[in-house]
């Protein structure tokens, strides 16, 4: 697909790999709305990008609220027409303390992000996509976490939200099958952003900001040392759109123990227990 002239939205775009997809789309030549909860961070970004390309526009979204993703649609159409490119990537973080030990309240908030936020796209940006009939994109961040838990990190909550990020893209690529919207999921390893600080972002609704100062710093430090720069997920993004590539893997990825995993699934499968249709 041809990006130049495009318009994109891109959720999480203040920060990190959404900041990331931002950059590497306006230098491609879309017409760029980016779209986040944190409205002044937002508007800096914005006002960074404008340098590459005049044709971009911060709005402020929070992606757990439907009506929220309505209104940043209908401001995007108002200023850029046609919507072709939607990023659902907005995502947070939910590490270091045991699922037994994590309240509703947080499992809601990493599902409202993570999950409710790729609902409401799905629902309302690729309708926008769909209507003018030319060709479009869809974009849902999971991350290496969506193909297996890893140990001693306890992350589950999240990474369950990334294998759920990465169902509804399987399930999407199948309905978009004989349209000219195409899907990709960006299955990035470790990436040097601000996650590690993502409850600093949590929504009033959501009982407000929240800062794990111990579980925050641990995750910090690993992708401060280990984490590659956003701006080659942004990239990699722009490549999976260009070539329609579905599975979108860029950094460090944990490939033996996904490749584990899967042969651990086909071993159960041998089993006179199951029948096959
Ligand atoms: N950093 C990594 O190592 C890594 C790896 C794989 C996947 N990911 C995924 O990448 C995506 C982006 O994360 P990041 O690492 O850039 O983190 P980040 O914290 O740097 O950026 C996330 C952005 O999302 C915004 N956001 C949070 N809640 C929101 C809401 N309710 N509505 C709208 N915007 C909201 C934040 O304000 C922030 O600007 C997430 O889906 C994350 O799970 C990150």
């Amino acid at each position: 697909m041809d990006i130049s002239g495009k318009t994109a939205i891109v959720t999480g775009a203040a920060s990190g790999i959404g900041l990331g997809i931002a950059t590497a789309l306006a230098e491609a030549g879309a017409k760029l709305v980016m779209a986040d909860i944190q409205k002044d961070a937002v508007e800096e970004a914005a006002h960074g990008l404008s340098g590459t390309n005049k044709r971009v526009m911060p709005v402020r979204i929070d992606v757990t609220q439907e009506q929220s993703v309505l209104d940043a649609l209908a401001e995007a159409e108002r200023n850029f027409g046609k919507l072709h490119i939607a990023c659902n990537n907005a995502g947070v973080p939910m590490h270091g303390t045991r699922m037994i030990d994590v309240p509703p309240r947080d499992w809601e908030f990493a599902m409202g992000v993570n999950i409710w936020g790729i609902i409401h796209g799905i629902r309302h940006f690729v309708p926008a996509i769909l209507r003018h009939g030319e060709e479009g994109h869809v974009v849902n961040t999971a991350s290496v976490a969506g193909f297996q838990n890893r140990r001693g990190t306890n992350q589950g909550p999240y990474s369950m939200s990334k294998y759920a990020a990465l169902s509804l893209s399987e399930a999407l690529e199948h309905e978009l099958e004989g349209t000219n919207v195409g899907v990709s999921v960006p299955c990035p390893g470790p990436i040097n952003t601000n996650i590690a600080r993502g409850a600093r972002n949590r929504p009033d609704h959501m009982g407000g900001p929240q800062i794990r100062a111990n579980d925050e710093a641990v995750l910090a430090e690993r992708l401060a040392t280990t984490g590659l720069d956003p701006k080659t997920v942004g990239e990699r993004v722009v490549d999976a759109i260009r070539t329609k590539n579905f599975y979108a893997f860029v950094g460090a990825v944990p490939a033996e123990i996904i490749k584990a995993r899967h042969r651990r699934i086909e071993d159960a499968l041998n089993s006179p227990w199951v029948t096959h249709y």
